[in-house]
């Protein structure tokens, strides 16, 4: 099991094809019969794609679009304050509403027409060797669920806000789609578990977590970083360290906390050759043999 897997709510598929999503005791819509019931619907939804088809449109409630509404604006005041350029480009690209949440549909298509990504529904966790392989052929799982409106500003798994803010705006910008490539690639090419785990670090570190020095100013360029009202304020606190595939790769990751380590390169033309070298040359031999 990855690390990731600790941050989903399992869904669950019973003997008569009924699914559920099992929400643990301290999330949001633990007591929340109807929030679990529309989720229970979203990942039923999910389990049925096939990819290729249309992404199928989720009935929000109002209650959800108005979280998207306040954590959208929210973000988009600290992202000019803190996010790196090629992401605030990304995301002008991508041009989501601001006064209602999208359909991941019409994301889908903005961030096809932008670099060729495409979007398709994950249920919940999605296994790695399946979420990377995916992005060999430019095409991103996401989640189409919304994090519980009790509490907006905080959501113990990958929601749309993350999803479509952080990696739609990504892939909306050519020179970070490409990087989601070359990891997908790799994690094709490789066999053992050791080097897809350093790839997946590395990941983590880089394209959730990732920071680039921007006049010398240090920025976000994570996805995490970027869909997080909390973190964006944090992030300048960290332990912030050069780029470092061996240092990547041992630094244990906190998925429910805030990240005491982050990693930062020079600029970003310097996060984008540190990582097309890793990715191209990683190996099953010896994964660290390229640092
Ligand atoms: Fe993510």
């Amino acid at each position: 099991m990855s690390k990731e897997a600790t941050l989903y709510s399992p869904v669950i598929k019973d003997e008569r094809g009924i699914v559920s999503v099992v929400f643990a005791k301290d999330h949001p819509g633990y007591d929340d019969p109807e929030y679990q019931r529309h989720r229970a619907g979203i990942a039923e939804a999910a389990l049925r794609y096939v990819p290729g088809q249309p992404v199928p449109d989720v009935v929000y409630t109002e209650e959800e679009h108005a979280t998207w509404r306040l954590v959208n604006a929210e973000l988009a005041e600290k992202h000019r304050r803190h996010a790196c350029r090629e992401f605030l480009a990304g995301k002008e690209r991508l041009a989501l509403p601001d006064d209602r949440l999208p359909q991941l549909g019409e994301a889908s298509a903005a961030i096809n027409e932008a670099t060729g990504f495409r979007f398709s529904p994950a249920a919940g966790l999605v296994e790695v060797r399946d979420f990377y392989g995916s992005l060999a052929d430019r095409r991103f799982q996401a989640t189409q669920y919304i994090r519980h409106f009790s509490m907006p500003r905080f959501s113990p798994e990958p929601d749309m806000i993350h999803e479509v803010v952080g990696h739609g705006s990504h892939l909306s910008a050519q020179r970070l789609a490409d990087l989601y490539e070359l990891f997908g690639k790799a994690v094709r090419r490789l066999r053992s578990k050791e080097a897809v785990g350093m790839v997946s670090s590395v990941f983590w570190f880089a394209m959730e977590y990732g920071l680039v020095r921007e006049d010398g100013e240090i920025k976000a360029c994570g996805a995490s970083l970027l869909s997080s009202c909390a973190e964006l304020e944090r992030f300048q606190e960290a332990d912030i360290r050069p780029l470092d595939v061996a240092s990547m790769a041992g630094q244990g990751y906190l998925v429910e906390q805030y990240q005491p380590v982050l990693f930062c390169a020079d600029s970003f033309a310097h996060m984008e050759e540190f990582l097309s070298t890793f990715l191209i040359t990683v190996s099953d031999a010896d994964p660290l043999a390229t640092t």
